[in-house]
């Protein structure tokens, strides 16, 4: 059997023939060409059954059984790889994932937004400094984030260095876990130090005693030890922007029939990219993953009814999760339309939540940043319109950071517009600090524990 026959004209490199967004141009086509066959002979990252594993998860979070957690930074840079940050973002992503757990009473699947995320959609191809064009800082895979000519030349050989970086972080992700670092039975092992002083610190504690009160009266109850709690699972994601690395890493797996984009469980295509003619929606067509597809107010109802037929034409539960991110201007009106558009296709999808796309503003000081106010707003919005439509929200994506920085405004402490420049280190968009993403867990489990309490009241 060819293997391409079960899709119609499909090919890694099918993409080819079609206009691609957002790549780089580099000047040394051979020296491109000598790393994407590289990275063609390289072990992949991760596996088929643990894709279709997380395909399985995504379709209970569909029918509203599980709840994915997909967050991380919004790109990852180079220098980040190191054991003390990989760790405390992990810790942050736990933690998230245990007050939502206990405050939605549903498995959390947690997708990191990390180990690949190295390349970077741009509004302009060029940035102009004092006069000076160059272009612009695509991600650590493709340039550098520096001002100078030498950085900002897209150089082929990064995608190696990508590779090798994102290799490193899974390989030590996979190891806290396997070695008990995400278990359940000891949450403490999850402290960030800043919780300590933390206006949040008290509520966060009374979350993990209860969820340790309930771990240990089923445990006395039934006599045994809740061995799920011990080792939670934990995938990843990147936006499959550069898609001669994407290529480079999708392998025909002989047992399942189909093919795989093997270095991350679940890639996404950015907003800018999602041309339903374009080369990326060709290249995701023809990928067994599970696959996410960002959704914004440029997009129209036609345009997102084609995009699901042909990105998901065999109706596959978990296949394709749609990540809105409209903004808090926005959900209100252009939500509930999509909503109904997606059903009247019949296709079934994942609905997920990215508060932070559709929300981000520039200062007058011309600082990029978000409001902690409208992201909770556009999450909460979005919970409501979903069970008004009769549609179930099944997750959120955040950008966020371990690093105690100051990029988005207000949360707990108060962030003022003024406190930004104190510690704003995103070479691209504003992410939560860390403080500010369990604040975000926090008001969504509350939310959903007071929509429980007036269901009981009503019954
Ligand atoms: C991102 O997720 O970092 C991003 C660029 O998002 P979008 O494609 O939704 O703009
Ligand atoms: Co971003």
């Amino acid at each position: 059997m060819s293997k391409s026959s079960a899709l119609t004209n499909w090919h890694p490199a099918s993409w080819q023939s079609r206009p691609a967004a957002q790549q780089p141009r580099y000047a040394d086509k051979i020296a491109l060409e000598r790393a994407i066959a590289s990275l063609g002979k390289l072990p992949p990252l991760v596996v088929s059954w643990e894709i279709e594993a997380l395909r399985a998860k995504l379709a209970a979070a569909q029918r509203g059984e599980q709840f994915l957690l997909q967050g991380g930074d919004c790109a990852e840079s180079f220098e980040d790889c190191e054991s003390d940050k990989i760790a405390k973002r992990l810790k942050i992503l736990l933690q998230m994932s245990l007050v939502l757990l206990q405050g939605l009473k549903k498995p959390v699947i947690r997708v990191g937004r990390f180990a690949g995320q190295y390349a970077k959609p741009r509004s302009t191809e060029t940035e102009t400094r004092d006069g000076v064009s160059l272009p612009c800082y695509r991600g650590d895979n493709v340039n550098r984030p520096g001002f100078s000519r030498a950085e900002r030349e897209p150089d082929p050989e990064l995608l190696l260095r990508g590779y090798e970086r994102a290799a490193l972080t899974l390989n030590f992700v996979r190891a806290l876990i396997d070695g008990g670092f995400a278990d359940l039975h000891h949450p403490e092992y999850w402290d960030l130090g800043f919780l300590r002083h933390s206006p949040l610190g008290d509520a966060y504690q009374k979350i993990v005693d209860s969820i340790a009160e309930s771990l240990d009266f089923f445990e006395s109850m039934s006599g045994q030890r809740v061995h799920s709690a011990s080792r939670v699972d934990f995938y990843t994601s990147h936006e499959g922007l550069h898609l001669f690395s994407e290529q480079a890493q999708t392998r025909y797996i002989e047992r399942q029939k189909r093919w795989y984009n093997l270095s991350t469980h679940m890639p996404w295509v950015g907003m800018r990219t999602a041309d339903l003619d374009g080369a990326h929606v060709e290249y995701f067509r023809g990928i067994a993953n599970p696959i996410g597809v960002k959704v914004g107010a440029a997009m129209s109802t036609e345009r997102l009814q084609e995009l699901v037929q042909v990105l998901n034409p065999q109706n596959l539960p978990g296949r394709l999760t749609l990540i809105h991110r409209f903004g808090v201007k926005d959900i209100e009106q252009r939500l509930p339309e999509m909503i109904r558009a997606v059903r009247a296709t019949g296709s079934q999808v994942l609905w997920v939540c990215d508060p932070m796309h559709g929300n981000t503003e520039t200062t007058a000081a011309g600082v990029k940043t978000r409001r902690f106010e409208n992201i909770l707003a556009e999450v909460e919005t979005s919970f409501r319109i979903h069970a008004e439509c009769g549609s179930i929200m099944g997750g959120v994506h955040i950008e966020l950071t371990e690093e105690d920085v100051t990029e988005c405004i207000g949360g707990a402490r108060g962030l003022a517009e003024a406190d930004l420049a104190r510690a704003y280190k995103s070479p691209v968009d504003p992410r939560l600090n860390g403080e500010q993403a369990l604040e975000l867990a926090m008001r969504i489990a509350e939310r959903a524990g007071a929509s429980r309490r007036t269901k009981r009241m009503k019954l």
